[in-house]
């Protein structure tokens, strides 16, 4: 039986990941701060569920916490991170920005790490990581979310180009969403709206074919495009 982590997945894109991993007759280790949810997700799936309560804002406790996840399942093949904060901030609120920066950066970064040092040391793995479309540009309507998501965008690049360098054959896979209708996702103004269930079907394609970045859905690609060609003088009008 293959063995994966879901960090954040008691809401969203997470949720149905690990609902469909299981589906795939994984083990799945899922984790987030909102205990209860997390027991829900355990007592309809007891045979293939295990549950980690923690915060990965508080970056000391996280590898602590995921060794004993990956103990508690016996091994891990594939961590998928999908915790993750935005807000709109149209008063350019610090506390907004620090909270976003806590969670995406350092919390993202945490995990990150000790999923890189787990897999070195097995020497294979896969690791996911939900980022997004945002990280392509800047936005002024929540400057922070978009700069961290272009953080973790080249954190995986960086990760990436490590793995080729001490020739390691483990994978990483950038998962770049448009708009899901989850928790997160409520502003007004958003298209092409997936659910969350075909977010996360098609995530896991991706992840099984093992590529290295992923639009999702699939036509954000023709966006992506066209956000990395816009010059910087039309841009900032926007
Ligand atoms: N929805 C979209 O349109 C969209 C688009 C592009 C990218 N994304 C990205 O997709 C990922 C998943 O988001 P979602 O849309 O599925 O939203 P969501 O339903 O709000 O899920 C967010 C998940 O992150 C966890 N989380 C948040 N803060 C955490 C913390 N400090 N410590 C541990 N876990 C934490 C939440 O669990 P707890 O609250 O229980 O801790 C929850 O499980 C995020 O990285 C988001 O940026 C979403």
């Amino acid at each position: 039986m293959k063995k994966a982590i879901v960090v954040g997945a008691t809401s969203g894109i997470g949720r149905e990941l690990a609902l469909l991993l299981v589906r795939n007759n994984y083990l799945v280790g899922v984790t987030g701060r909102r205990e209860s949810r997390l027991k829900d997700l355990q007592s309809a799936h007891a045979a293939n569920i295990k549950i980690s309560c923690f915060d990965v804002a508080d970056t000391a406790g996280v590898a602590e916490k995921l060794d004993r996840l990956a103990d508690q399942l016996g091994g891990c093949d594939l961590l998928i991170l999908s915790s993750g904060v935005g807000e709109l901030n149209p008063e350019l609120k610090f506390e907004i920005e620090k909270d976003t920066i806590d969670v995406n950066v350092a919390g993202f970064t945490a995990v990150a790490d000790w999923t890189f040092r787990y897999f070195e040391k097995q020497r294979e793995g896969h690791f996911a990581a939900i980022t997004s479309i945002a990280g392509l540009r800047g936005s002024r309507h929540a400057p922070a979310y978009y700069a961290t998501k272009a953080y973790q965008i080249n954190y995986l690049e960086g990760l990436r180009q490590r793995t080729k360098y001490l020739k390691m054959p483990v994978h990483i896979t950038d998962i770049r969403p448009g708009f899901v209708d989850t928790e997160m996702a409520q502003e007004e103004g958003r298209f092409w709206v997936a659910t969350a269930k075909k977010a996360a079907i098609q995530i896991k394609s991706a992840i099984d074919k093992r590529k290295p970045v992923v639009y999702v859905s699939r036509r954000w690609r023709s966006i992506a495009g066209v956000l990395k060609v816009v010059p910087g003088w039309i841009y900032q009008h926007i």
